[in-house]
């Protein structure tokens, strides 16, 4: 290994649209663990590097950065989340962080939209049914689920992949939109699409479909609670592919067991990647293993935006889409 190139960690294996970029410019290290580094080996993988690229399962706090050394510039994050790095930290030593914007907005818009629809017609209770031999003919009033045309559809945070769900549920499905962002409002994505700003209380109490779309940060850790749950319509579905700890998990499991709430539909989980028990156990849930985002299209492009961002700073130029 010629170690007087600059290194370039990259904690995981990421699609060879990314990694191919380095070339031979730079001496590539690649995780090869499947779960992860245990800690030492994830010290010595990013010891002297000038680049970390890292996954969103990857810690990234003041130890790993103090633990590359003084030639580290940059954090690149394989994700558009960025709750796993300490910004603060990394500003303090004067190294960039990234992230991976827009590029995947696209697969986790349509992945949000695929699991209202999947809960509202109960598709993965459907598809056991079937498997388990339990179909032996056609029923007038077997597994029935709501339409969602002319229902409300409430989007909680409104950045790029919450507008795009907005016009999708708006012009695609014909829903009507009703949408909270920190008290902002998007006049234009009002035009488009006939979406109302509303209160989050008005929000919880008035929208069958509720898609969280918020990064996660101290303000939005458990921004659903028994207490939000409590105050959804006994037909509300909960979407989530944010960030597992925006919901509290035990309420959930509470307020489905119960059926207070109609369904949910998960991708990401609290405690990562535990599930709560009592989730496994129950119907009117469909939960998927963090892959809203997991399309050919928007990993090869995440892999390539955090290899661009990588590159640039390394050679002296602005990164693409920082963050901080
Ligand atoms: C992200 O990029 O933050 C997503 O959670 C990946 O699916």
């Amino acid at each position: 290994m010629n170690e007087t190139k600059p290194i370039v960690a990259v904690t995981r294996k990421i699609p060879d649209a990314g990694l191919k970029l380095f070339g031979d410019r730079y001496t590539v290290r690649v995780g090869n663990k499947v779960r992860g580094l245990p800690p030492r080996e994830f010290l010595a993988l990013v010891k002297d590097a000038s680049a970390i690229l890292a996954l969103l399962t990857d810690k990234i706090d003041a130890k790993i950065l103090d633990a590359a050394g003084k030639k580290l510039k940059i954090v690149a994050n394989y994700a558009v989340g960025f709750d796993n790095i300490d910004l603060a930290a990394a500003k303090k030593r004067k190294i960039t962080v990234t992230n991976t914007p827009a590029v995947l907005t696209e697969a986790v818009a349509e992945h949000a939209i695929a699991l209202a629809l999947g809960v509202a017609r109960r598709l993965a209770e459907s598809d056991q049914f079937l498997r388990g031999g339990q179909y032996h003919g056609w029923e007038p009033e077997l597994l029935l689920g709501p339409e969602l045309r002319g229902k409300t559809f409430g989007i909680v945070g409104l950045g790029r992949i919450g507008s795009r769900v907005a016009e999708i549920a708006a012009l695609g499905l014909q829903m009507k939109v009703v949408y909270y962002d920190r008290g902002n409002r998007d006049r234009q994505l009002e035009q488009k699409t006939g979406a109302e700003a509303v209160t989050v209380r008005k929000l919880l109490t008035a929208a069958d479909v509720i898609s969280l779309h918020v990064p996660l940060t101290p303000q939005t850790r458990h921004l659903i609670g028994k207490a939000e749950l409590e105050s959804m319509k006994p037909t509300a579905i909960l979407i989530n592919t944010s960030r597992g700890p925006v919901v509290d998990e035990k309420a959930l499991a509470v307020a489905l067991r119960n059926q207070t709430i109609w369904g949910a539909g998960i991708d990401v989980f609290e405690f990562e990647p535990e599930v709560t028990a009592e989730l496994l156990k129950l119907k009117n849930i469909i939960m998927t293993p963090h892959t809203a985002s997991a399309t050919r299209e928007a990993r090869d492009a995440m892999a390539e935006l955090a290899a661009n961002n990588v590159i640039a700073v390394l050679e002296g130029k602005a990164p693409l889409t920082p963050v901080g």
